[in-house]
């Protein structure tokens, strides 16, 4: 198949920051002498006491990862106290409401002043340095002040997705021993109400059970609606904010002390609470955003992505405000009112830098091009796209339909793990070829590995590793740092494991073909199988159960769940809605099962492994190439699974 290639953009505003010369002398040095390089970069931040040693990193034996360790500075005054004198009144987040007639301006001011509040509010409710504050919030502006008021003094925040559910926020909770959360009444998407601060209610019961005590909740008023209370528990925020003062000095805190935490599925167990620090943290995500998006001083940005995703920590919050930049919060649905909106939104705020993800874009294609037609997109200089490999259809789509061919597209490999962009395309710099991340980006050595762990060169198939650190890469696993170790630098020694599978062209180009790994990604969204399995077998009907992907034409991967009951039960319809509506309670609407196959057998070789390769070519209906299947136990069990399967063509 001959791929199309597009040559190196030329910018709509003059030349980009980093051309193809640039980047590779840049790239080199990274590489070549990474000290001198993150030396040099390493002050584009602010620091109370500038550092000595640059880095400090080992991924074997015990792993240790630490960048400027001797520095000190806050991220809170990186991203706020530091634009004042210039930028004081320039607009820092824009917020665009749900509904379409809703929108406010936030200054580089007015966010010192709310965040300094929130930080003093704390404070007076006896958070300290090192607390870990759980913030259970919809996209409003009190997120990020959330964020960084925690920052400033140095508490540890981890943000659980709205649309998690309280079962799932209380297992957060108690992993991290939260004891203050700050939340909302309710949140709004797509006009419907979300019971945000029930949810909160209900979780805190489940971590009391676990001898988790919430102090505190503190609760920013939405909408309006009717909420519990438990005094001397709960407190309003308007209420908190208006008895405190208005200045809070940032805690100095050392470049190695922690950030957040942000918890993230993988391929066992729990998900894992991935633990970012301060300073390499600041660096790298500023400096990603600034030139992976060619960001220019006075361009309106905007992620589409929620703050209770890593893409909202550092590419809606921390890289851009460490920047100066305007950043847009976006409260709402990209199909509401209609599926127009984004576009809408984009010329009603003079968008120039725009980044969404994959399964946004396909779902907008299928809608027709009318709905991008009926506006400008005229401000438009850049288009992102993160979380899932990018089909060459929706990316043509995307360049020529929502970007007029006028707007490079920047597709940008990274993960929760690595903190900011890894394997990425520089307007300016790189050419472009639908459907690949392109190359890496300064100071990253990706490396192709066969399953032996034999590096693999030149134009090559095989596992995706990191041979060695960058600035913002995780630190641990909180609480857990066998599990750190075990997860990435096991399967290949001394080297981080993606958990990607990848392949590199005759240009060096990387394209990463999916997870090789028992995680799902789903409209984006990182789902661990084995949570869904556990989620279905606490339901009293389930016996057993296997989850595996298979493709689904807009979620990128659909949920397919094999289910055996327990003896005495029967399969029907009633029951696959009942186990369901359980998985959206254990875990959240996102996990939503797409298919559930009743099932009297799993395949499973003689010593009890279940066989996922037959469940998964099964669930995409490819079942011609099973493969061997001698190893079974009880081979029979295939023919019911075959005849059964819910993808039937
Ligand atoms: C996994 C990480 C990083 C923010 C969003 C997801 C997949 C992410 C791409 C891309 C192909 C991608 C990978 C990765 N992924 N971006 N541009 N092309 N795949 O973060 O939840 O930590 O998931 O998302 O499989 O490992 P995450």
């Amino acid at each position: 198949m001959s791929v199309k290639t597009y040559p190196v953009a030329k910018s709509t505003r003059g030349q980009a920051q980093i051309d193809a010369e640039t980047y590779q002398k840049w790239y080199r040095e990274s590489i070549e002498n990474p000290d001198r390089f993150w030396d040099k970069h390493g002050m584009r931040i602010d620091w109370f006491k500038p550092y000595t040693k640059v880095k400090n990193t080992s991924f074997t034996g015990k792993v240790s990862i630490k960048w400027f360790e001797d520095g000190l500075t806050n991220a809170s005054y990186n991203c706020i106290d530091r634009h004042l004198k210039t930028r004081g009144n320039q607009v820092a987040i824009i917020f665009e409401g749900d509904n379409p007639y809703i929108d406010k301006k936030v200054t580089y001011n007015e966010l010192y002043e709310n965040v300094c509040r929130l930080a003093n509010v704390m404070k007076k409710h006896g958070v300290k340095k090192g607390d870990r504050v759980t913030i259970y919030m919809p996209m409003i502006p009190e997120a990020a002040y959330a964020m960084l008021a925690c920052a400033r003094i140095g508490a540890v925040h981890s943000v659980v997705f709205g649309g998690f559910s309280p079962e799932a926020l209380a297992g957060r909770i108690v992993d991290c021993q939260s004891s203050f959360v700050i939340t909302c009444d309710e949140g709004v998407r797509g006009g419907k109400p979300i019971p945000l601060k029930e949810n909160v209610d209900t979780a805190i019961h489940i971590a009391a059970r676990q001898h988790v005590g919430v102090k505190s909740v503190l609760v920013v008023r939405r909408t309006g609606g009717k909420v519990g209370w438990a005094p001397g528990r709960d407190h309003w925020y308007h209420q908190e904010m208006a008895g405190v003062k208005a200045e809070c000095p940032p805690v100095k805190m050392k470049a190695e002390d922690p950030l957040f935490i942000l918890y993230t599925s993988g391929s066992t167990g729990k998900p894992k609470g991935v633990l970012h620090t301060t300073g390499g943290y600041l660096v790298y995500t500023s400096m990603t955003h600034q030139y992976v998006f060619d960001y220019r001083p006075g361009d309106i940005y905007w992620c589409t992505a929620d703050v209770g995703w890593v893409t909202g920590h550092s590419y809606i919050v921390y890289g851009p405000l460490a920047n100066g930049a305007t950043t847009l919060m976006f409260e709402g649905v990209p199909n509401f009112p209609d599926q127009g909106r984004f576009w809408e939104v984009v010329d009603k705020h003079k968008v120039n830098i725009f980044y969404t993800a994959p399964t946004a874009i396909r779902s907008l294609m299928g809608a027709g091009d009318e709905f991008v037609k009926r506006s400008s997109r005229a401000s438009l200089r850049i288009l992102g796209t993160v979380g899932e490999p990018i089909n060459p259809e929706a990316w043509e789509w995307y360049y020529n339909v929502v970007g007029d061919g006028r707007c490079p597209v920047i597709d940008t490999w990274w993960q929760t793990e690595t903190g900011g962009h890894m394997i990425t395309p520089l307007p300016g710099a790189t050419a472009l070829k639908p459907g690949s991340a392109t190359l890496p980006f300064f100071g990253i050595k990706p490396e192709l590995v066969d399953a032996e762990g034999k590096v693999l060169s030149g134009a090559a198939d095989g596992n995706l590793v990191i041979s060695d650190s960058w600035p913002a890469q995780m630190r641990t696993v909180y609480g857990d740092h066998e599990r750190f170790i075990q997860t990435y630098f096991s399967t290949y020694k001394g080297k981080y494991f993606t958990g990607d599978g990848c392949r590199r062209d005759e240009d060096g180009y990387y394209w990463i073909t999916g997870r090789v790994d028992d995680v799902l990604n789903v409209s984006g969204h990182r789902m661990g199988t084995a949570e869904i399995e556990s989620a279905l077998v606490s339901h009293d009907a389930v016996s057993e159960a296997a989850v595996v992907g298979y493709p689904h034409d807009i979620k990128g991967q659909g949920i397919y769940c094999y289910v055996t009951l327990m003896a005495g039960q029967k399969g029907s319809e009633e029951l696959r809605k009942e186990l369901i509506a359980h998985v959206r309670k254990e875990i959240g609407p996102i996990a939503s099962p797409d298919k559930i196959q009743f099932a009297p057998g799993l395949p499973k070789t003689r010593s009890g492994k279940i066989m996922r390769r037959i469940l998964r070519k099964i669930a995409e209906d490819d079942f011609g190439a099973l493969g061997d299947i001698s190893t079974l136990a009880d081979p029979a069990v295939v023919d019911d699974l075959i005849d059964n399967r819910q993808n039937r063509q």
